[in-house]
């Protein structure tokens, strides 16, 4: 009998999310971010259900993109990272998958063959990836000496700072790419994160580009996913293996870091850094039982934690205990343990079996 601690993917859920990104998405059309393994949640059980309603996916590699075509799903896959190897080509022709070119290499390879459809990515203000707006005219014009402006289909960018509603850098690089653009309005142009979806006004052009929000966790600062309107995919949940009453005085776990100021009922939660949970979540971070939210107690170890059950007398030893998901948002837990929910969703390990329902 294995043990149930298990990551439960709520696939009407997802499916909800993507309809409220694509309402967001007004005339844009939203192509799905499903790298990552689908953000944790499994591409294949992320791509299958919303096989019928996207008309893109996007992921960083191929390899990504060929774990789409294994699960049965036909829509071409944007690759948001363009590809690693001259011969990578060849099977992005075969297989529709659109790469998005960043830099004169990846142009270089693509003289050596024949080109799929490609997108040319623009760096406006991120300076991660991407061509100078500047540098935009002579790429086009070697494309079309080359004979392969017919397969550019469009411009990407990526926002730095859409998270955060007091920026003004979003304002800034729409301007920078519409200006960098506008020779070529035949071209389609992809902007926009999860987060330029919650940013009244913004344009997001022919295809959006929504992550995270598909999964139900929060791309702003500041709001939980369900703040948003956004309905959590994972529920990450284990099994209350032990419980024990502690005295006043004594201490729990590694470092003995918490120790009781009172009498305490406490239980033993299996589930711990070893699947991803985060060891920088401390005494307070919130959890659940049957729908009642309860606190982890001291340090997270490798396969389990701690957590009070003092406000919750009826708890059992076998019952599920929520690390996230309805009553406890991953935005939540994320930020009593330093980092976003994308790391949590991505960093749930292999040993966490993927439960649709
Ligand atoms: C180029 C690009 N577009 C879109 C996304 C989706 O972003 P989010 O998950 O914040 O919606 C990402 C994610 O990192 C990305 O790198």
């Amino acid at each position: 009998m294995p043990r149930s601690t298990v990551a439960r993917i709520d696939l009407d859920a997802l499916r909800f999310n993507y309809r409220l990104a694509s309402e967001k998405a007004g005339n844009a059309r939203a192509m799905a971010v499903i790298k990552a393994d689908g953000y944790g949640h499994g591409i294949a059980n992320i791509a299958g259900a919303l096989a019928k309603d996207v008309g893109k996916y996007a992921v960083a590699c191929i390899e990504e993109a060929f774990a789409i075509r294994d699960s049965g799903c036909r829509q071409p896959v944007v690759l948001l990272q363009g590809v690693h190897a001259a011969t990578d080509f060849s099977d992005c022709v075969a297989n529709d998958f659109e790469p998005a070119l960043h830099c004169h290499q990846q142009l270089q390879w693509l003289a050596d063959g024949a080109a799929p459809k490609f997108w040319l990515k623009v760096n406006t203000g991120m300076n991660r990836l991407g061509f100078r707006p500047d540098e935009l005219p002579g790429v086009i014009a070697a494309l079309e000496d080359a004979g392969q402006k017919s397969q550019l289909i469009g411009f990407v960018t990526h926002f730095a700072c859409a998270d955060d509603p007091d920026s003004t850098m979003t304002a800034d690089q729409t301007r920078c790419f519409e200006a960098a653009t506008a020779l070529w309005p035949e071209l389609m142009r992809s902007v926009g994160n999860s987060a330029a979806h919650f940013r009244p006004g913004q344009p997001l052009y022919d295809w959006s580009r929504p992550g995270i929000m598909l999964y139900g966790a929060s791309p702003m600062i500041g709001k939980t996913g369900p703040e948003l309107g956004l309905r959590p995919v994972m529920t990450l949940q284990a099994p209350l293996i032990s419980t024990r009453t502690v005295q006043a005085g004594e201490s729990i776990g590694y470092g003995a870091s918490w120790v009781a100021d009172q009498e305490t009922r406490m239980g033993m939660v299996a589930i711990g850094y070893g699947d991803g949970y985060p060891r920088h979540a401390g005494t307070g971070t919130p959890a659940a039982v049957g729908g009642k939210r309860i606190r982890l107690l001291g340090r997270v170890s490798m396969d389990m934690l701690a957590v009070d059950l003092t406000m919750v007398p009826e708890a059992r030893e076998g019952d599920p205990v929520e690390l996230w998901g309805a009553t406890v948002s991953v935005d939540e837990v994320a930020a009593c343990a330093g980092t976003i929910g994308y790391e949590l969703l991505t960093g749930v390990t292999s040993r966490v079996p993927r439960v649709c329902g």
